[in-house]
């Protein structure tokens, strides 16, 4: 999220405002039937049962309410777009890599002789570079520096690899530094999926070091949904377009065109889609990224 901190809270206001309609909308409209339509839903149901029993420590109130619906719209809308708009700029920078990418997708539809329009969930196990090289974008775009800003407080001092951390201290973990570790991830300026492939290229290997949405208890719990979109998204737009860099003297790259906030970002920029069966488009101003 970039912008100003009067621009964030601002914006924090208005998804929190947003989110406290929502709520008030599901209390008038409560169904009462017995399945629950969504999240808010079930959390009031569980409210209102903790009300009845008189739970005095029940974390089920409108404010946790609110602010759960608040952070998950935070922590999931601008994540997956930043991740997104990365996934460009890398396929941009290596066209051989998009390609193999493409080669891959019409080998297994035709193969598979699959006549969805859109490729699915299912077809995910059936696609192990493309999945590589999403792994590997995440891990390049590294957009979630310092845990995504997101810090934590230890309840008790301890120690950790010899380091005294006293009590209530706020950590930050640095994923940055561990993405870019060449003891983890040799030459790690190069973008190369085949880091996550087993040896016969055949299957992915997650990577112990590969930790984009964190570790442990409080690792980030939209990670299938990101994985799922991230999936989605990459494999229908590049089974269906090439991508050109519309203006030659663009400055778009992968090196230095971001800014790092709560999220490390590309700067805005402009890509031109292509339909890769659409031959009749002049190409005079455009770079080819994939033929
Ligand atoms: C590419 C996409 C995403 C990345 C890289 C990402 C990464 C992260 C990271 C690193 C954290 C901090 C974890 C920690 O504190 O140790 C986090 C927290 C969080 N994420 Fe994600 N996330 C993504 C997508 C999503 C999505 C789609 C959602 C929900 C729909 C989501 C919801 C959240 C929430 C609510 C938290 C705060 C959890 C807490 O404080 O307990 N994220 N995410």
């Amino acid at each position: 999220m970039r912008g100003n901190y009067k621009q964030f809270s601002k914006n924090f206001k208005k998804i929190f405002n947003f989110a406290k309609k929502l709520v008030e909308n599901h209390k008038q409209n409560l169904d009462g039937g017995e399945e629950s339509r969504d999240y808010i839903d079930e959390f009031l149901r569980q409210a209102s049962i903790d009300k009845k029993a008189n739970k005095m420590d029940s974390t089920f109130d409108m404010d946790q309410l609110v602010t759960s619906i608040t952070n998950l719209f935070i922590g999931g809308t601008e994540t997956t777009s930043t991740t997104l708009r990365w996934a460009f700029i890398f396929m941009i920078e290596n066209p051989d890599i998009l390609k193999k990418c493409q080669s891959e997708i019409d080998e297994y539809i035709e193969s598979a002789n699959i006549s969805t329009e859109m490729i699915q969930m299912t077809d995910k196990p059936f696609l192990p570079y493309l999945q590589a090289t999403i792994l590997e974008i995440q891990r390049c775009a590294n957009i979630a520096t310092l845990g995504g800003s997101t810090m934590h407080r230890n309840l008790q001092a301890t120690t950790l690899a010899g380091y005294n951390i006293p009590k209530d201290t706020y950590i930050a973990a640095n994923f940055f530094s561990v993405h870019v570790d060449g003891r983890s991830f040799p030459d790690p300026d190069k973008f190369d999926p085949t880091r996550f492939l087993s040896e016969d290229f055949k299957s992915v290997q997650r990577h112990p070091a590969y930790i984009p949405f964190s570790i442990g208890k409080k690792s980030c719990p939209g990670e299938a949904l990101a994985n799922m979109e991230l999936f989605l998204f990459i494999s229908n737009f590049i089974r269906r377009y090439n991508f050109y860099v519309p203006n030659q003297k663009s400055q778009i790259n992968s090196k230095s065109f971001y800014t790092t906030s709560l999220t490390r970002a590309p700067y805005d920029y402009q890509i031109s889609f292509i339909n890769r069966n659409d031959n009749n488009n002049n190409n005079n101003n455009k770079i080819p990224v994939a033929a």
